[in-house]
């Protein structure tokens, strides 16, 4: 089975379903109110494992409501949490609105996941033993630089969603294997708003790169290789919230299985594809069985 180690955040998603996201000094009444388990790092545990992978998370929760709640998530989803430390203060939230397009705006409170800045002894065993460290940006700098280190060191593969977008240390991008932005924090990035163009110009600092295009798939760019797109299906999308932490969790499944890169991309599409059709981040995210039922290449 694939291991995959993930050091990332953990938030409660606080979401309003409206039929249009407020203007600035602006009030809407919306449609309904949930609380979802959320977070990058959360996210693309959940997604992996559900995805058939042993999954670990690193990170924090809060000593609240949320954090007992988070953690018992996880747990039910197949992920271990003997790594997911519990910390004196609130956990981290997101609050969420979420528009008839499916389309989100999202402000993250990081709470308990400020508090993950260094490994502690036994997280480098961790990494160590995994196939794959997945990283995000919800939690600081200093750890996920400490992470992509760690990995480097015992040759594991590195994935990095570098989001929320930020400027990076030059260190941390020639630390990852893998590259995974939207389009957005690809042109954050680079500067470049043609996701080729970025595409390439990001293969100077890392090796292989996945730009995630929405509904328009993805593209594929390694340093030596042609790019390549892979599609997405046609589908309708209730709520996106999530769905390139789905794309990333299921993708770093399918690489740790062996398949080749244009069918792991594939595979990933389907995952997000389902993911999207169904309102919540972690609440959305399919099974393996559902995956493969729809799972043409
Ligand atoms: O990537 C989606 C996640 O971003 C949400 O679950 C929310 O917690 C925010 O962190
Ligand atoms: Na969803």
């Amino acid at each position: 089975m694939t291991h995959i180690a993930v050091l990332g955040s953990t938030n409660m998603d606080l979401v309003a379903y409206v039929e249009k996201a407020p203007q600035r000094g602006e009030t809407v009444t919306g449609r309904e109110f949930r609380t979802i388990p959320g977070g990058k790092g959360a996210n693309q545990a959940i997604a992996a494992a559900r995805a058939g992978a042993t999954v670990s998370l690193i990170g924090a929760v809060g000593n609240d409501s949320f954090g007992a709640r988070l953690r018992s998530t996880l747990e039910h989803s197949g992920v271990t949490t003997d790594h997911l430390r519990t910390t004196e203060g609130p956990s981290g939230t997101a609050h969420i609105v979420v528009d008839d397009e499916g389309g989100n705006a999202i402000v993250v409170i990081p709470g308990a996941n400020g508090t993950v800045d260094h490994l502690v002894p036994g997280d480098e065993g961790l990494i160590a033993s995994a196939d794959a460290l997945l990283l995000q940006l919800e939690i600081p700098l200093a750890a996920v630089l400490a992470g992509a280190r760690t990995a480097r060191g015992h040759g594991v593969r590195t994935v990095l969603t570098p989001a929320p977008a930020q400027p990076l240390p030059p260190e941390l991008l020639t630390t990852v294997d893998l590259l995974v932005p939207n389009e957005h924090e690809a042109a954050a990035l680079t500067g470049l708003t043609d996701p080729h163009s970025a595409a390439t110009a990001l293969l100077e600092q890392v090796p292989e790169v996945v730009v995630t295009l929405g509904a328009a798939g993805s593209l594929h760019a390694a340093r030596g290789t042609e790019p390549f797109t892979v599609p997405a299906p046609r589908v309708t999308a209730v709520d996106s919230t999530g769905a390139g932490d789905t794309f990333v969790g299921t993708l770093a499944v399918a690489l740790g299985e062996g398949r080749p890169m244009r069918e792991a991309l594939q595979w990933a599409a389907t995952a997000a594809a389902l993911s999207v059709q169904r309102p919540g981040a972690s609440a959305s995210m399919p099974y393996r069985s559902e995956i493969e039922a729809r799972f043409t290449s």
